[in-house]
């Protein structure tokens, strides 16, 4: 199986043209906003704005190629130390953004997911998040996660406490507690393994983006700024992954024989 998953270009077992195997679960990093405004002699928020129509066109590219689940990093656990007029901005946006696209997002067959720490938003914004991600519940051709107050190290603690409360509670026992278990407490647990993880902006960090999730994630790390992220900058990521031979510990000659 491990084998199945890894490889590049597969040519199906009937006749027919090669198929691809492509990533199931693609997060972005959505970086270079600010940068790519001040180039223009702009102030950062107006990159921000444009960076929404990246947001549209990576939606649009993972519904088109049968990617299943796309998560973005939209704002961070650490963005908040940024100036309180940019964080406004940001929040104003996110608004903004729920307002216009949940019923677009529904009609394409798009589930919507927030994960982060929510409880740091205003209850209206919550309400609203909540209202979309159950107008969506239903759909299956997507499932988008937008991640928002987001932190790698926030979700790992907090699956930590929910495994903890059930032992306490005698729900499970220490002895159940294995990576799978502790899989289903974190904020991505029923979506599929993530696959391939894209940075845009130049930078190459994680930024306590899906720590525990990139264990064996492909890692695409691109200059191009994120308002300048388009369908053909995502299509070179992820021939770059169908590319790459994913070993998982084992050795290549294992995963040719595995995929013959
Ligand atoms: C990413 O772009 C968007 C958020 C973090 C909200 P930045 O705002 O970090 O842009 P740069 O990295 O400063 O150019
Ligand atoms: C990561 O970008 C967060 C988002 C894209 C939302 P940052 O711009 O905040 O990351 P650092 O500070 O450069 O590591
Ligand atoms: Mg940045």
């Amino acid at each position: 199986m491990i084998g199945k998953r890894s490889n590049a270009a597969k040519t199906t077992d009937t006749v027919g043209p090669a198929s691809v195997v492509g990533p199931k679960h693609v997060a972005i990093i959505m970086d270079g906003n600010g940068r790519w405004a001040q180039k223009k002699g702009k102030i950062r928020t107006f990159g921000h704005k444009a960076g929404v129509e990246s947001v549209r066109a990576v939606v649009r590219f993972a519904r088109q190629t049968g990617i299943e689940s796309l998560t973005l990093f939209a704002f961070s656990s650490e963005n908040w130390k940024r100036p309180e007029e940019e964080v406004s901005v940001l929040m104003e946006l996110f608004n903004l953004v729920l307002n216009s696209e949940a019923k677009r997002l529904h009609k394409n067959g798009v589930r919507l997911k927030v994960i982060g720490d929510l409880s740091a938003f205003d209850s209206k914004l919550v309400g609203k998040i909540r209202k979309a991600e159950e107008m969506t519940s239903g759909n299956n051709d997507l499932v988008l996660n937008i991640a928002a107050n987001y932190g790698g190290r926030w979700d790992i603690v907090n699956a930590a406490k929910e495994v903890a409360e059930k032992v306490k509670q005698g729900e499970m026992s220490l002895q159940d507690i294995d990576e799978a278990v502790f899989n289903q407490h974190t904020s991505t647990a029923s979506l599929p393994e993530l696959d391939l993880l894209i940075r845009t902006g130049g930078e190459h960090r994680i930024s306590n983006f899906l720590l525990w999730q990139c264990a064996y994630a492909e890692l695409y790390f691109t200059d191009v700024l994120w308002p300048d992220f388009n369908e053909d900058v995502f299509q070179l990521a992820v021939d770059d992954f169908n590319v790459r031979q994913r070993r998982f510990g084992l050795t290549g000659e294992q995963i040719d024989t595995a995929s013959s």
